[in-house]
């Protein structure tokens, strides 16, 4: 590998993230002014520069938009500021139990979040708590897309050879979130921070807008982190809102009772991403059981086990103190002849071949053949034994990141390239202010949207968007939710239409 190239690369990644860090360090600096500011004026603040506010509603500082998600503990809405007219996502928590109020862990780990600042971990911008509700806005920092989507829109669009051109997702966009995603994880767990739910729906990518600085286009950011603490003991079980919390991604150890969440948790499910982004299916897809308490989730186990092979204590000696290796729960410890294993790169190969446009003739794409070092990579990322799986500073220096094509600072272009390399559809967003004679007529109530991830809730997707770029142009369309577009969505609709995608009304723009 010539080193010439590698200083390049690595001068030109520098650059990027200076020039973001740069560009943190002077919002900060208007953050600690405006923290500043309001303690002259007696407003809610903290001692890091974040803004707390405690009294004024988030929406005096926001124009409210469309729904853009319907997470765990709330929703997501599209926002802009008042004052500056940028684009956020404002994510509203509802509280706990009456009379609970904002918990001081909450307003911890708010503050937590304050603190971290890196290109690759999306920004808090502001928090707004009303403690008579009681409920919390976080506003963040607007994603337009995120892996979910991206990996859906490669599967609903495989034989679109226009905005999809590879069928696949391509090496380059592969390998760019990868290292932006293990830069941010690795800068994270420096900081003692697990995110412990990471999976598609919760990796986001920045849109090139021209709102955007240049230096954010395409840019990954790891989201809802550290979040699942804030609401330690939720109202009521999570299932009883329909939300499904997806165990595809939970480590081998957690599967098999241990109780704590470590580095390598994270380690894991980034490895799950790894052979998704280029399967564009999960790796290990397993049903959960439903039962309340740590049960065995005997088939997502299966599901590991098939491809990586039975677990034994030679390379795993930890396995011996987990609860349901001793005891021996579902008789987990007995090795089944289909757990002999077939091997990552089998099955991220055979998986490839499947998901491959019926043009590539079942072949891999050639753009998109992941060489050796990439399944090599995806193995130590996915080893059993959490003390051996490589750390995310390890996986940073593996040596598929230092071959053609390398990573750059934009996911979806490749240095100096014109053109992007996919186009991807923007965020769907769901009308929320639809008027109630327009939702009558679509037989539901305005402002329904969709769950959080339909992965996440188990169920397949709805059709992706048409495609092309009539399907585009959604762009900010904050205060667009027009009546008439509403009207014509609901007249499109029919009693089954749920989810409303912008995308689709004729002539939104
Ligand atoms: N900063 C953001 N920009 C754009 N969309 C976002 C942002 N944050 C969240 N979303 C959307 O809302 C969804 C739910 O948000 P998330 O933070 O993951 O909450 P939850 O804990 O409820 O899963 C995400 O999957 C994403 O689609
Ligand atoms: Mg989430």
């Amino acid at each position: 590998m010539n080193s010439f190239a590698q200083q390049q690369q690595q001068q030109l990644l520098r650059g990027h993230y200076d020039a973001i860090r740069s560009q943190q360090q002077s919002q900060q600096l208007q953050a600690q002014q405006t923290q500043q500011a309001q303690q002259q004026t007696g407003g809610g603040a903290n001692g890091t520069g974040s803004t707390i506010a405690t009294s004024s509603s988030v929406w005096d500082k926001f124009e409210k938009g469309d729904k853009i998600g319907e997470g765990t503990y709330g929703l997501v809405y599209h926002a802009r500021s008042k004052e500056t007219g940028g684009r956020y996502a404002i994510k509203q928590f509802k509280g706990g139990r009456e009379g609970d109020g904002v918990s001081p862990t909450a307003i911890r780990e708010i503050m937590l979040l304050r603190e971290m600042g890196h290109p690759n971990i999306v920004k808090l911008e502001s928090a707004h708590i009303n403690h008579s509700e009681p409920s919390l806005w976080l506003a963040f920092e607007y994603a337009e897309y995120d892996l979910y989507e991206m990996i859906k829109f490669h599967r609903d669009n495989k034989e679109n050879r226009r905005d999809n051109p590879f069928g696949l997702m391509p090496q380059y966009i592969v390998k760019t979130v990868m290292w932006h995603l293990l830069n941010g994880l690795s800068y994270m767990h420096q900081h003692w921070v697990v995110h412990r739910d990471l999976k598609p729906s919760n990796v986001l990518v920045m849109g090139e807008d021209p709102a955007v600085s240049p230096a954010q286009h395409g840019c990954v950011k790891i989201a809802d982190f550290g979040l699942a603490r804030i609401f330690q003991a939720p109202a009521r079980p999570l299932s009883d809102n329909g939300v499904v919390v997806t165990i595809w991604y939970r480590a081998p150890e957690l599967l098999l009772g241990a109780r704590h969440y470590t580095r390598a948790v994270d380690v894991w499910a980034a490895g799950c991403i790894f052979a998704e982004l280029l399967t564009l299916k999960p790796l290990f897809q397993g049903q959960e059981r439903k039962t309340p308490g740590n049960v065995l989730q005997a088939d997502q186990l299966d599901k590991i086990f098939r491809v990586l092979g039975h677990p034994g204590i030679k390379s795993w000696p930890e396995l011996e103190v987990l609860p349901h290796w001793v005891d021996n729960t579902d008789n987990v410890r007995v090795r089944r002849p289909e757990w002999g294993g077939t091997g990552l790169h089998s099955a991220v190969l055979e998986a490839m071949r499947a998901a491959a446009p019926s043009w590539a003739q079942g072949h891999v794409p050639q753009e998109c053949v992941p060489p050796r070092e990439a399944i090599d990579l995806m193995s130590r990322m996915l080893d059993y034994n959490p003390s051996t799986r490589a750390t995310a500073e390890e996986a940073l220096r593996h040596e598929w990141f230092r071959t053609d094509p390398k990573p750059g600072p934009n996911v979806f272009r490749m240095p100096g390239a014109a053109a992007p390399l996919v186009r991807y559809p923007r965020r769907p967003m769901t009308l929320d202010r639809i008027p109630p004679a327009a939702a009558a007529a679509a037989g539901g109530p305005g402002g329904q949207t969709h769950p959080q991830s339909h992965q996440d809730a188990g169920l397949p997707g709805p059709p992706g968007p048409p495609g092309g770029p009539g399907a585009r142009g959604l762009g900010g369309g904050l205060s667009r939710g027009s009546s008439q577009a509403a009207a014509m969505l609901a007249a499109q609709q029919g009693p089954q239409g749920k989810r409303r995608r912008m995308e689709n009304v004729p002539g939104f723009r």
